[in-house]
C-alpha cells in the first residue's frame, strides 16, 4: 500500500494547488474509507459519478463477469462484442427513436468532441453555438464552448467560430441562425452552480433549431442517469435533442460516455471522410457491462420516483438563515451563500466531521451538494445535521 502524500504530490500531475488529499483505501455505498478506518460521507457521488453509489453489487457482479469472458479485443466500431451490443440495445430502448444509435467513447469531454463533429460534418457548416458560463470539458474542442474565459486564455487559439449565448433568454436566441452548424447547451447547467432554465426557453431553443438546421446538442454528462430525477433531464422539458451527450455516472464508477443521435445521422461519420472519429479504447466491455447493469439499477425499481422525493426531503432540512438561495434539479444542488471564504469554510467543517461536500470552479460562493441517489433517509438526516452543524459555525 502506498498513501504517502509526498508521492501522491510530486509523482502524480497535479491540478490545482489545494488537493483534498483525502487517502482512500476503499469505498462502499455512501462511504469512503481511510486506511486509519475514518468513514466519510461521499455528498458528491465523485463529482456526478456514483448515481447508483459506489460499488453497487449489481455492478460489480456484471463487471467480474465480464472479466471472466475478455478485456479490450479491438478498437472501437469492428468487432461484436456482446457487452456493447447489450448496451446499445438497452440505450435506444430507454430513449426517442430519433436517438437510436450511440457511439460509445472514454469520457464525457470525448462525447462532446464527437457531437461537435457530427454537427459540423451533417450541416457542412462550421460557426457552434454555446451558452455563458457553460462547462463542456477539458479538451480543445470541448473548452473552446465552454464559458469560463479564465480558464481558456493561456491555451489560446482555440476553435474558432464559437459564439457565445445568455443561457435562458429567448432573445439570445436570434444569434443561431443558418451559419450554425450545432448548438451545445447543458439541460442543467452544472459548473454555472444548477442553472435551470425554463420550459418556455427551452421550446424556443428547440424551435430556432429546427428552423435553422442547427443540430441541438444537449450535454447531459453531469444532469444525466438520473440525477434530476428523471432518467435524463430533457424528458422534464418535452423535447428531444438531435444529438444526446452522455458521461460520469452512464458507467456506474467505470469511464465510458457516448454521444449519441439517430443512425442515419450517425452513420455520416463513417464516409467522406471513413473514420470521421475513431477511438481504441471507446466501448471498452468491461465498462459496457458496469454501464448496462446501472442502467438496470437506474430504471428498475423506483430509485427515480424516489430521487425526487429525496431532493425536496434535503432541502426542507438545508434551512439556515445564512443560505441565501438553493438550487435544486432532483438531487443535484447549488446552495448559495454570501461569499466564497464561507464556503470553503462550510466545506471545510462539514469535511471534518466526514461529509465530503464542494463548490463550483465557475462559481465558488455556491456550497455543492449531490449525493448518491441510493442515500438511505437515515443517512440524509446525518448528513444533514453535519453540514447545518458547518453552517452555523462559518
Ligand atoms: C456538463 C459537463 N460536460 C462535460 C464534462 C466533461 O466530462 P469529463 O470530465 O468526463 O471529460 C463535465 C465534467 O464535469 C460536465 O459537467
Amino acid at each position: 500500500m502506498e498513501y504517502s502524500e509526498e508521492t501522491f504530490l510530486q509523482h502524480l500531475a497535479p491540478t490545482n494547488p489545494f488537493p483534498f488529499l483525502i487517502p482512500v483505501e476503499r469505498a462502499e455505498g455512501i462511504y469512503l474509507y481511510s486506511p486509519d478506518g475514518r468513514r466519510y460521507t461521499d455528498f458528491i457521488s465523485g463529482i456526478g459519478v456514483s448515481n447508483v453509489g459506489h460499488r453497487h453489487p449489481k455492478v460489480i457482479d456484471a463487471i467480474k463477469k465480464q472479466l471472466d469472458k475478455h478485456l479490450h479485443v479491438m478498437v472501437y466500431g469492428e468487432y461484436i462484442q456482446s457487452s456493447p451490443n447489450l448496451l446499445a440495445k438497452k440505450l435506444a430502448s430507454l430513449l426517442p427513436p430519433s436517438l437510436d444509435c450511440c457511439y460509445l467513447v472514454n469520457s464525457g469531454t470525448e462525447a462532446n468532441e464527437g457531437a461537435l463533429k457530427l454537427a459540423k460534418r451533417l450541416t457542412g457548416r462550421t460557426e457552434l453555438v454555446s451558452f455563458k458560463k457553460s462547462y463542456h470539458g477539458s479538451t480543445h474542442g470541448s473548452m473552446s464552448v465552454s464559458g469560463n474565459e479564465i480558464k481558456k486564455t493561456a491555451f489560446r487559439p482555440l476553435l474558432p467560430d464559437v459564439r457565445f449565448i445568455e443561457f435562458d433568454h429567448i432573445d439570445d436566441l436570434r444569434h443561431i441562425t443558418t451559419h450554425t452548424a450545432g448548438v451545445i447547451i447543458e439541460t442543467i447547467q452544472g459548473d454555472a452552480g444548477v442553472r435551470v432554465p425554463s420550459q418556455e426557453f427551452m421550446k424556443q431553443l428547440r424551435k430556432k433549431c429546427d428552423e435553422t438546421g442547427a443540430m441541438l446538442i444537449l450535454d447531459e454528462i453531469q444532469c444525466g442517469m438520473g440525477r434530476t430525477g428523471t432518467l435524463f433531464a430533457f424528458e422534464q422539458f418535452g423535447i428531444v435533442p438531435d444529438i444526446l451527450t452522455i458521461g460520469k455516472a452512464f458507467g456506474g464508477g467505470l469511464p465510458i460516455g457516448a454521444f449519441i443521435s439517430s443512425h442515419g445521422r450517425m452513420k455520416t461519420l463513417s464516409h467522406d471522410p471513413m473514420l470521421g472519429h475513431i477511438t481504441t479504447f471507446g466501448g471498452n466491455p468491461v465498462c459496457c457491462a458496469a454501464a448496462l447493469s446501472t442502467l438496470e439499477v437506474l430504471t428498475e425499481g423506483n430509485i427515480l420516483e424516489e430521487a425526487r422525493r429525496k431532493g425536496q426531503m434535503i432541502e426542507s432540512l438545508l434551512v439556515h438563515p445564512l443560505i441565501r438561495e438553493v438550487r435544486r434539479a432532483g438531487m443535484m444542488f447549488a446552495i448559495d451563500f454570501d461569499s466564497e471564504e464561507r464556503v470553503q469554510h462550510i466545506v471545510k467543517a462539514a469535511l471534518d466531521n466526514g461529509v465530503i461536500g464542494f463548490w463550483f470552479l465557475s462559481h465558488p460562493y455556491s456550497f455543492r451538494i449531490a449525493p448518491p441517489l441510493t442515500i438511505t433517509d437515515e443517512q440524509i438526516r446525518e448528513s444533514c445535521d453535519v453540514i447545518l452543524n458547518a453552517i452555523k459555525n462559518s
